[in-house]
């Protein structure tokens, strides 16, 4: 397996690392415009190697996209991140350009990879991913409500006072602060409905904080966050490569499934070395389908500044 990780800023570095680790690969190619940086992190991670035990080959390359060639899976995180007070879609007019021109330079060399879009605001770049390339659909998948399910886990973790491991919850519809929808009703404590051990104030308290989990970060950090955002980059790379049917939210190209159509958004999927493999449809009730399709509308409408760029 060869795997590819575009942009080696904060995100990038940490999805590549969690992917040698984990020996997803046995060629891994870090890539940056930044002269030098994406060689520089490959060295150094590859310093860990010794003292981690794996035996994924990692380099670098500055813009050289022959070295890429043939990846099997490729991560696009290269892009700007938020600073404190922005929304990921104040991004979209540099990260447009730069998630097109990765996309056009990736294919060049790998014509059958499954890509990963990781870069903001990220329901507008995958749809632009799927539009540009022109790839069959399976093979274009956003990371978003893989990270915000993980962090909706945590912040129930933290309230019931017991393992995020042993939680099944997520998080559907955009990847913005406004347009993601914690679905609380069907999170789970190894089976047990959550809700019966929270309160309703808890309950919201923990669906708000889900939303903002990303803002929260930045203004303490300063920038966007990237130890969660990379583990779940990962994550997906390891259901693909190890064929492993895992179901994530992920933002896929819907075909009237959730009722809607002509847009990528965040629903569950099963993932495997076909890319994305099923949408599961399950059935919301009227004020979730509500949420669901305000967050399409406000994607869709992410979408149209497409036009204008
Ligand atoms: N989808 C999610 O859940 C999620 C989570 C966190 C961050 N993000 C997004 O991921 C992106 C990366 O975040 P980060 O914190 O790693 O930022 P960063 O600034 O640390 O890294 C971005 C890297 O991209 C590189 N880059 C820019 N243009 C490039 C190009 N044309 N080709 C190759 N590399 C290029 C930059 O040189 C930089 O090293 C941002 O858009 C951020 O908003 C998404």
């Amino acid at each position: 397996m060869k795997v590819t990780v575009v942009g080696a800023g904060a995100v990038g570095a940490t999805c590549a690392d969690n992917i040698a680790r984990k020996e997803l690969a046995q060629e891994l190619v870090l890539l940056d415009i930044k002269e030098g940086l994406a060689e520089g992190k490959a060295q150094d991670m590859m310093q860990t190697a010794a003292l981690l035990g794996f035996d994924t080959r990692i380099t670098g390359s500055t813009n050289d996209y022959s070295k890429t060639a043939g990846s099997d899976v490729v991560v696009i995180t290269s892009g700007l991140p938020r600073k404190p007070g922005m929304t990921r879609e104040e991004l979209i007019g540099t990260n447009a350009g730069i998630v097109k021109g990765v996309c056009e330079n990736i294919l060049k060399y790998s014509p059958d990879a499954i890509i990963i879009v990781i870069s903001n605001p990220m329901d507008t770049m995958t749809y632009l991913a799927l539009q540009s390339t022109g790839l069959p659909k399976n093979r274009i998948i956003g990371m978003g409500g893989t990270l915000d399910s993980s962090r909706f886990k945590y912040q129930l973790s933290q309230h019931l006072g017991c393992s995020p491991a042993d939680l099944n919850a997520l998080v559907v519809g955009g990847h913005g602060d406004t347009t993601m929808i914690p679905l609380i009703r069907f999170a789970t404590w190894n089976s047990i409905p959550v809700t019966d051990y929270l309160t309703e104030e808890q309950q919201k308290q923990i669906v708000a904080d889900t939303m903002v989990g990303g803002a929260t970060l930045t203004k303490l950090i300063g920038t966007s966050a990237w130890y969660a955002p990379g583990a779940a980059g990962a994550a997906l790379v390891e259901s693909i490569v190890r064929d492993e049917k895992k179901l994530f939210t992920c933002c896929v190209s819907l075909e009237g499934e959730y009722g809607q159509s002509d847009i990528c958004l965040g629903v569950p999927v099963v993932i495997g070395k076909n890319g994305w493999e099923k949408i599961v449809d399950f059935k919301l009730n009227d004020e979730e389908k509500e949420l669901f399709n305000k967050s399409a509308d406000a994607v869709r409408s992410m979408n149209d500044v497409l036009k204008t760029l």
